[in-house]
């Protein structure tokens, strides 16, 4: 019997691979912009800093975590977020957070949940996201959000709504939990198994539940911002006041609470619905917390982040057709060598023009001139290089622009120079900047 992929599981090729490689490209390339370094914790890690930092009270500690006993008995499991590794490496490596704070780490990779598969929903998928830690700011929340912001522009996402929330400080936190239990008690027992327990070990995930009847009490639950201390309502104002400087549009939604439990403060969401009207949910989320490093055996400083899941950026993007804007599915030149003598000097130049930067393939196969122009098309190649018989002999190319149909004779010596001087030339005629 064939054996196929995991359930929940994809591969990633064509198109798909283009697209998530030149997306991640871009967001390393903009978060190097904000001064982000990147780091790369492993995959593995020891359970329990899943369970002390994402939190007990969490669907993805209690229901989607991938954990096994290793060889040694360890319990181990598959990363289901980064930001619980990222702040266990920076702990472990003291002097990142004893350095200038905060300590900007940026990453990339596969992280693993086991979840019900549907539209947007993998079981393992890839993350990309920042971490900015050490350092209280308001300042710092909107900077990271900016970045995020600034990296969905850059994909031309410019549908995408930004939700956010404040979950306000300890004593606003503490104050909201009482009054979200006072609030539930009469109906528990009608409650889903689910938000029983979570009644006990978080209330705050109730919020969360997707049980119809439950989401019905929870529409008349106590909202938390009448539950926030004076300090947490002007840090939430300020951060929104930020945002508008920035000129960044969001959404207040005192419903956002966040799945995972390290979260205080400022936290929010990007989501986007396709023009055909797909709903992927969160394409991004984050927010700041303020106990997890310490919670963690590290100094008693706070933090701030996001994630994007790449499929979901992936799939917008195609829904959207905005993915021809990005796939550079096209050559500069193809080399075209005229018999077996001439193949020689056409690795010679296609290198010399990929070393000069420009995308180049070459013709391989014994193949008469029409059908390599035709290859050419279909590769969407800009020039050809022919080089024949009489090429070789007088060391040059014929370079063709097959889109004027226009060609030149180059030495082979002066090649890179001609075609730069060239381009030079065109963009001195052209309009473009
Ligand atoms: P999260 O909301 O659990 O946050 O995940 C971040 C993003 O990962 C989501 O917005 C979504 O795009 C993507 N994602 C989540 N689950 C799936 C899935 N099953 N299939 C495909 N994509 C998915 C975190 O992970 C936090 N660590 C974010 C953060 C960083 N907070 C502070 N720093």
């Amino acid at each position: 019997m064939q054996i196929n992929n995991v359930k929940g599981t994809h591969d990633i090729i064509g198109e798909e691979a283009n697209g998530f490689a030149y997306i991640e490209n871009l967001l390393k390339q903009i978060s190097e912009l904000f001064a982000y370094n990147e780091v790369r914790p492993p995959v593995i890690e020891h359970s329990e800093l899943f369970v002390r930092s994402v939190g007990e009270a969490s669907d993805v500690v209690r229901k989607e975590m991938y954990t096994f006993n290793d060889k040694a008995n360890r319990s181990i499991t598959l990363r289901p977020e980064f930001t619980a590794g990222i702040i266990r490496l920076l702990v472990q490596n003291k002097t990142l957070l004893t350095n200038e704070l905060p300590y900007k780490a940026y990453y990339c990779g596969p992280v693993f949940r086991y979840e019900r598969p549907q539209l947007g929903r993998y079981r393992q998928f890839n993350q990309f996201g920042v971490e900015a830690v050490g350092f209280d700011s308001p300042e710092i929340d909107v900077e990271v959000i900016a970045l995020a912001y600034t990296m969905l522009q850059s994909l031309n996402l410019e549908k995408v709504v930004l939700k956010i929330n404040t979950l306000g400080d300890e004593q606003s936190r503490t104050a909201y939990k009482e009054a979200l239990k006072k609030y539930f008690e009469p109906y528990l027992s009608d409650m889903c198994d689910d938000c029983q327990s979570r009644y006990d070990l978080n209330p705050l995930r109730i919020l969360d539940c997707k049980v119809p009847t439950d989401r019905d009490l929870v529409k008349d639950a106590p909202r938390m911002k009448d539950f926030l201390s004076e300090k947490a309502q002007s840090r939430f104002e300020y951060v929104l006041a930020l945002l508008d400087s920035l000129e960044i549009p969001y959404q207040v939604d005192d419903t956002l609470v966040r799945g995972l439990d390290y979260y205080s403060e400022t936290v929010f969401e990007f989501h986007y619905i396709s023009k055909g009207g797909n709903n992927y949910g969160a394409i991004g989320a984050g927010g700041h917390y303020d106990k997890l490093v310490k919670e963690l055996d590290g100094p008693d400083v706070a933090g701030v982040g996001f994630s994007f899941g790449i499929e979901r950026l992936f799939s917008v993007l195609k829904d959207d057709d905005l993915l021809r804007y990005i796939l550079n599915d096209y050559l500069d030149y193809y080399v075209m060598p005229l018999g077996l003598a001439a193949r020689e000097m056409a690795l010679t130049v296609a290198t010399e023009l990929r070393l000069a930067g420009f995308r180049t393939d070459l013709c391989f196969e014994e193949a008469k001139l029409n059908s390599m122009f035709k290859r050419a098309e279909r590769k969407m190649a800009k020039f050809a290089v022919i080089i024949g018989e009489d090429e070789i002999n007088r060391r040059e190319v014929i370079i063709k622009n097959l889109e004027t149909k226009q060609q030149k004779t180059v030495a082979l010596d002066k090649l890179v120079e001609t075609i730069n001087s060239d381009l030079g030339e065109y963009c001195e005629d052209c309009s473009c900047e």
